[in-house]
C-alpha cells in the first residue's frame, strides 16, 4: 500500500505540474491513470479482511507505538487531495528531510486549488480569496466554485473538458473514501473499538477522519444541476 501511496503522489504532483502550464490534456491523463491506482490499492484490502481479533493479536504487541500515523507518503496523498493539518506531521519530526518535505506540501497548493487557478485563467469567476486563501487548511466548499462547476457539469459531453476533469477527480475522491471506509471495517473487524498502537482512540477516530469530504465543491454542484 506504501508503494500506491507513492504513485498516487507522484500522478498528481505530474498533473499538478501540468494543471500550471495549462496543459489540461496532460492533468487528465495523470488524475485517469491515478484512478486505476487506486482501484489497486483499495483491491489490496481483500488480503487483510479475513483477520479475527484473536489472529491480530496474535502479533500486535510486535508493532509497539508503530501505526499508519506514521505512514509519510500517505500524508502526501491526503494533502494534495486538500486533507490538511498540521497536528499529523509531528509524528515525522524524528526524521528531518521528512519533516521539512510534509511541511512544505502542507503549505503548498492542493490539486483542487490548482485546478481552480487553472480555472481563473481560463477567465472562470473563481473568488480572490479562494486563489489566495491559506492552503495549510482543509479547502471548503465556496458558493461561486460550486456554481462554476454545476455550470460545467450542465454539459456532460466528452468533449467539454472541464466536464471529463470533473469526473475523473470524482472517481479519485470516490475511490480514496472507499478505500477510507474500508480500513474502518478491517479496523472493526481486527480490533473492535481498542485504541490503536499509534495512540488515538482506535475506531472512532478514523471514522471522523474517513467522514472528511476530498472535493467538496464537486459534490455540492450536483445539487444545484
Ligand atoms: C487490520 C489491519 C489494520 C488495523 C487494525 C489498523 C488500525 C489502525 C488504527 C487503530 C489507526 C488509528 C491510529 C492509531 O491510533 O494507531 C490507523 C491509522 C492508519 N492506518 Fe491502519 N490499520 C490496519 C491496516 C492498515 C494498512 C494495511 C494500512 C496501509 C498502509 C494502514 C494505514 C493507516 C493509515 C494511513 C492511518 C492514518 C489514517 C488517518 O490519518 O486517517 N492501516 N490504523
Amino acid at each position: 500500500m506504501e508503494l500506491w501511496f507513492t504513485l498516487l503522489r507522484r500522478e498528481w504532483e505530474l498533473a499538478q505540474r501540468d494543471l500550471r502550464a495549462d496543459d489540461l490534456d496532460g492533468a487528465i491523463a495523470a488524475i485517469r491513470r491515478s484512478v486505476h491506482h487506486l482501484r489497486s490499492l483499495d483491491a489490496s484490502w481483500q488480503s487483510l479482511l479475513w483477520l479475527t481479533p484473536a489472529e491480530f493479536n496474535g502479533f500486535r504487541d510486535q508493532l509497539g507505538e508503530a501505526s499508519g500515523f506514521q505512514s509519510y507518503e500517505y500524508r502526501h496523498v491526503e494533502f494534495l487531495l486538500g486533507l490538511k493539518a498540521e497536528s499529523v506531521i509531528r509524528p515525522h519530526k524524528g526524521l528531518p528531510a521528512v519533516y521539512a518535505d510534509l511541511e512544505r506540501a502542507l503549505l503548498a497548493p492542493s490539486l483542487e486549488d490548482d485546478v481552480l487557478a487553472h480555472f481563473s485563467r481560463r477567465g472562470l469567476p473563481v473568488p480572490a480569496e479562494v486563489l489566495e486563501r491559506d492552503f495549510s487548511v482543509t479547502y471548503e466548499a465556496v458558493d461561486e466554485v460550486v456554481a462554476i462547476w454545476a455550470d460545467i457539469y450542465r454539459d456532460p459531453r466528452p468533449g467539454n473538458e472541464l466536464f471529463v476533469l470533473g469526473e475523473a477527480l470524482a472517481d479519485v475522491a470516490e475511490v480514496f473514501t472507499t478505500w477510507r471506509q474500508t480500513h474502518v471495517s478491517a479496523v472493526r473487524r481486527a480490533m473492535g473499538a481498542k485504541p490503536g498502537t499509534g495512540g488515538s482512540s482506535g475506531l472512532a477516530w478514523l471514522e471522523r477522519s474517513a467522514a472528511r469530504v476530498v472535493f467538496p465543491d464537486l459534490w455540492a454542484a450536483r445539487t444545484l444541476v
